[in-house]
C-alpha cells in the first residue's frame, strides 16, 4: 500500500524525490492517468514496478523526462521527427518511440532497440521529476489488467507495493497517450490515446496506424499480446441507442452506461461530449466492479478525435 500525500505538498515532492532515490515506486498524476514511476536508469527499481503490477516482463515501459532535453538524454538517436512531435505536443499526452540510448537498463525496453518517451502536462509530475533531476520509468499505476487509474484512490484500490501515492486529483484526459512510432519514414501509431489522429494528421500529414493483424504487429508494440483496461464485469459495446435493447437481452446484473437520460436501474450517466466521456470512463468501469455488476453494455461513441480512443479501449475490455 502506499501513503496518499497532496502532490501540490513540496515537502511531498521532495519526499517522493528521496524516495525514488532509494530506488522505491512513487505513484504520481499525469494529464492522462496515474503513473507508477521508478529511476529509470536503475534495473532493480524498475523491476518493483513489474513485480508490483504484475506486468509481464515482455512489455516495455514508458520513460517519462521533463524536457525535450532530457529525452534526448535517454534516447541513442533523435530523429527529425521526433523533434517535430515534440515541438507540437510535448509537455502532452504523446509518448515518442525512438531508439534507446546506452544508459536504459533492458528491463525498461523489454529488451527492444527502443525506447517509448514522454513528457508529461502535469505540474506535479513536472515537479517531481525536477526535484529527482531524473527520468522515470512509469506505466499506469494499475495492477495489470486492471482500468487505469484516474484518481489517487484507484492506486490505493490497486493494493501494490508503492512508497508514496501524490494526490493531484482526477486527471484531465483519462485514457492514456498516444504512442507514436517515429523511427521511420512515416509516423506509426502504436497506440491511440489522448492525441487524436486528426491532430497528429495536421502535423504530419501522412501518419500510419499499425493494426492488430499487420505482420510483425506484436514486435513493435508488445502492449497488443496483453489483455488490457480489462474491468471484472464482462463489458458489451453496442449501436448508440442499442443500450436498452440490449439491456432486456442480457441476463444477470446488468450496467448500462449511456450519454443520455435512460429510465431504469443501474443506468450510468457519462457526459455526452467525447472529452468528458473519456475523463471519466475508467473510473465508472472500476465503481461497476465495485458494484459487483457481471455485465456492462456501453453505447458506443463516434471515432472522431479522442472517440476513436475510446472505442479502442473499448473494443479491448470487450475483448476479456
Ligand atoms: O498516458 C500514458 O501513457 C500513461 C502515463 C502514466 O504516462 N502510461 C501508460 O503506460 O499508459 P503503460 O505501461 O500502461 O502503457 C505503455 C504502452 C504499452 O502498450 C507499451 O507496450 C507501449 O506503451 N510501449 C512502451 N515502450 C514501447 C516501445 N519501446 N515500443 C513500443 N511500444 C512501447
Ligand atoms: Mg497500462
Amino acid at each position: 500500500m502506499g501513503v496518499v500525500r497532496a502532490g501540490d505538498d513540496p515537502a511531498a515532492i521532495a519526499a517522493a524525490a528521496e524516495l525514488l532515490r532509494a530506488g522505491q515506486l512513487v505513484a504520481f498524476p499525469t494529464e492522462t492517468v496515474y503513473g507508477l514511476g521508478a529511476d529509470a536508469f536503475n534495473g532493480e527499481a524498475v523491476a518493483r514496478i513489474f513485480a508490483a503490477k504484475g506486468r509481464p516482463a515482455d512489455n516495455p515501459l514508458i520513460v517519462h523526462v521533463a524536457d525535450e532535453g532530457g529525452a534526448r538524454a535517454v534516447a541513442g538517436a533523435w530523429p527529425s521527427l521526433a523533434s517535430r512531435a515534440a515541438a507540437a505536443f510535448w509537455p502532452g499526452p504523446l509518448t515518442l518511440v525512438v531508439p534507446r540510448g546506452p544508459r536504459v537498463p533492458d528491463i525498461v525496453t523489454a529488451g527492444g532497440e527502443t525506447v517509448g518517451l514522454r513528457v508529461p502536462a502535469h505540474p506535479v509530475a513536472l515537479a517531481l521529476m525536477r526535484a529527482f533531476a531524473g527520468p522515470l520509468a512509469a506505466p499506469s499505476a494499475n495492477r495489470s489488467g486492471r482500468p487505469s487509474p484516474t484518481l489517487a484512490e484507484h492506486v490505493l484500490q490497486d493494493a501494490m507495493n508503492v512508497g508514496t501515492i501524490l494526490d493531484g486529483g482526477a486527471t484531465d484526459v483519462g485514457l492514456e497517450s498516444t504512442v507514436l512510432d517515429v523511427t521511420g519514414e512515416v509516423p506509426l501509431v502504436l497506440r491511440l490515446g489522448g492525441v487524436s489522429l486528426e491532430r497528429l494528421r495536421a502535423v504530419f500529414g501522412a501518419v500510419e496506424i499499425l493494426r492488430r493483424e499487420d505482420a510483425g504487429a506484436v514486435a513493435r508494440s508488445p502492449g497488443l499480446r496483453h489483455r488490457h483496461y480489462a474491468p471484472r464485469a464482462r463489458v458489451e459495446v453496442v449501436a448508440e441507442g442499442e443500450g436498452e435493447r440490449a439491456r432486456a437481452r442480457a441476463t444477470g446484473r446488468v450496467a448500462l452506461i449511456v450519454r443520455r437520460e435512460v429510465a431504469g436501474p443501474d443506468v450510468f450517466v457519462l457526459p455526452a461530449d467525447a472529452e468528458g466521456f473519456a475523463r471519466e470512463l475508467f473510473a465508472a468501469l472500476r465503481r461497476m466492479d465495485g458494484l459487483g455488476y457481471e455485465r456492462v453494455i456501453v453505447e458506443a461513441i463516434a471515432e472522431e478525435g479522442i472517440g476513436a480512443a475510446i472505442m479502442d479501449r473499448l473494443r479491448r475490455a470487450a475483448q476479456g
